[in-house]
């Protein structure tokens, strides 16, 4: 592989390019003349997510399905996942590194290399040097996540003007295509690594998120795992296996029953019974193994079916047209989780609550709770409300204080990314302090093509 760009004189950008970075597959969507095609690696729009570093080279997609590195998705999402895969390892600063015959690697860094090719080979394509695209996220994604996500794709060369979430991607999709009537749709997607269901009303040509709800670790891959625990396979084979080959040894009842009680959770959220659905999107590859399809059928009578591998990266590049061409922004997307600061008594004090309508803001004054305190510290955390022991910590901070009346204002601010950034104020002093930043910035057109005139 060679990584080096096409030199072309800078012009505002043809096309409007939208990334599915899946964790079995990736597809690149390409919004040209109203029209949108793929990115196309041997015959094939779906690229498998597969790395193998060979001494001198780089072979990502199908050719590295045999002895590469899989779902490195899941693993920057996990990466005490890595106990599932035999990849030698290590974890330095937080970060996990696997062994390539290049030497270590870090999970971003690897992830970076699949944006970088992809890249490469968008840019071949199209015969235009690309940089700006559209980039999806599982809904249930924490922040840290994310941000590790965008860096990669950040690192790849790409500038990331959007970051949407992946069912409601598909929603857009299947509303270009098959022009939904308005009213409460359900967005199941269950992709290779992650299950994710939206609900989302569309009334004139908006679309609100009203709630989201999902799992991490719920995909095509569980079946792979379970089958590599009761067969000697390695990952690698199994991802290789034909789907029918696979689920001829399986039972796809467990995952099934997974997918229903978040849906119903979802429903929950937003406040209405599956009955008030006017249909229900499927969409990710595994949503087409029959079993899904059948539980799916037997709970609403309105299926609404796309080209599962491609509806994300199709609604990602339609977003990223918009976005270029400052079309009118109609889409509420909402926060997946919720957001707090935890309390010396180990409490939270929840600051924005999940399936808020983003961009949201929210701030908060501290105070001393000792006269002898010579600081404050704040633990950011994220998660289901109710399911405290699960939340994660985002950050810790700590902001000195003097002595006497002191007064720290934070506030938390989700962009239209849904990333958050945290910033603290001493209201006394006027010293601020950035607890976390955003990494994504959105791009006019404008800063895009001034971008392009000086690059
Ligand atoms: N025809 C099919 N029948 C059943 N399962 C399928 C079929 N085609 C693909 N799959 C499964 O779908 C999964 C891949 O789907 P997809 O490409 O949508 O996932 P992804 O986008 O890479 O993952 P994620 O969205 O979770 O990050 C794999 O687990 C694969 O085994
Ligand atoms: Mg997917």
């Amino acid at each position: 592989m060679i990584l080096h760009d096409i030199q072309c004189k800078p012009t505002l950008p043809k096309y409007a390019i939208g990334i599915d970075f899946g964790t079995t597959n990736c597809v690149v969507a390409i919004y040209h003349n109203e029209q949108v095609q793929y990115l196309k690696i041997e015959e094939s729009d779906v690229i498998p997510t597969a790395i193998q570093y060979t001494k001198n080279d780089v072979i990502i997609g199908k050719n590295a399905l045999e002895k590469g590195i899989l779902n490195i998705k899941s693993l920057i999402s996990n990466s005490d996942l890595i106990s599932t895969y035999k990849y030698e390892h290590k974890i330095e600063n937080e970060d996990l590194l696997l062994y390539t015959c290049q030497g270590w690697k870090s999970c971003i860094e690897i992830a970076a290399n699949i944006f970088q090719f992809l890249r490469f080979k968008i840019s071949k394509q199209v015969n235009e040097n690309v940089h700006h695209t559209v980039l999806t996220v599982p809904t249930r994604f924490d922040d840290t996540t994310k941000h590790k996500i965008v860096k990669a794709a950040q690192q790849g060369g790409w500038t990331v003007t959007r970051v949407l979430t992946e069912p409601t991607a598909a929603l857009l999709a299947l509303h270009h295509q098959k022009n939904l009537k308005n009213g409460i749709y359900g967005v199941y997607d269950l992709g290779g690594g992650t299950f994710d269901f939206s609900v989302v009303k569309i009334y004139n040509e908006i679309c609100h998120v009203l709630s989201t709800s999902g799992d991490t670790q719920l995909g095509g891959n569980t079946f792979d795992i379970e089958l590599q625990k009761h067969h000697s396979y390695t990952i690698q084979k199994i991802q290789k296996l034909r789907e029918n080959e696979k689920l001829q040894v399986q039972n796809a009842q467990f995952i099934t029953s997974q997918t229903v009680v978040i849906m119903n959770k979802a429903l929950a959220d937003a406040n209405i019974s599956i009955c008030d659905l006017h249909g229900i999107i499927l969409t990710g590859g595994a949503s087409q193994i029959q079993c899904i399809q059948d539980t799916v059928k037997s709970l609403h009578s309105n299926i609404i079916y796309g080209d599962a591998m491609k509806n994300v990266a199709y609604g990602a590049a339609l977003q990223s047209h918009k976005l270029l061409h400052s079309a009118e922004h109609l889409l509420l997307d909402a926060t997946p989780l919720s957001i707090g600061i935890e309390s010396l008594n180990q409490e939270i004090e929840w600051m924005i609550t999940k399936n808020t309508v983003i961009p949201t803001f929210a701030t908060q004054i501290f105070t001393r709770a000792h006269p002898q305190q010579t600081s404050i510290k704040f633990n950011i955390v994220q998660g289901e409300e109710a399911l405290l022991c699960k939340c994660i910590s985002l950050g810790k901070f700590e902001i000195p204080i003097q002595p006497g009346d002191v007064s720290i204002e934070v506030k938390f601010l989700v962009d239209e990314n849904n990333m958050l950034s945290v910033t603290a104020t001493n209201l006394d002093d006027g010293k601020k302090y950035t607890l976390l930043a955003s990494i994504t910035k959105p791009l006019t057109l404008k800063k895009i093509f001034s971008l392009q005139q000086n690059s």
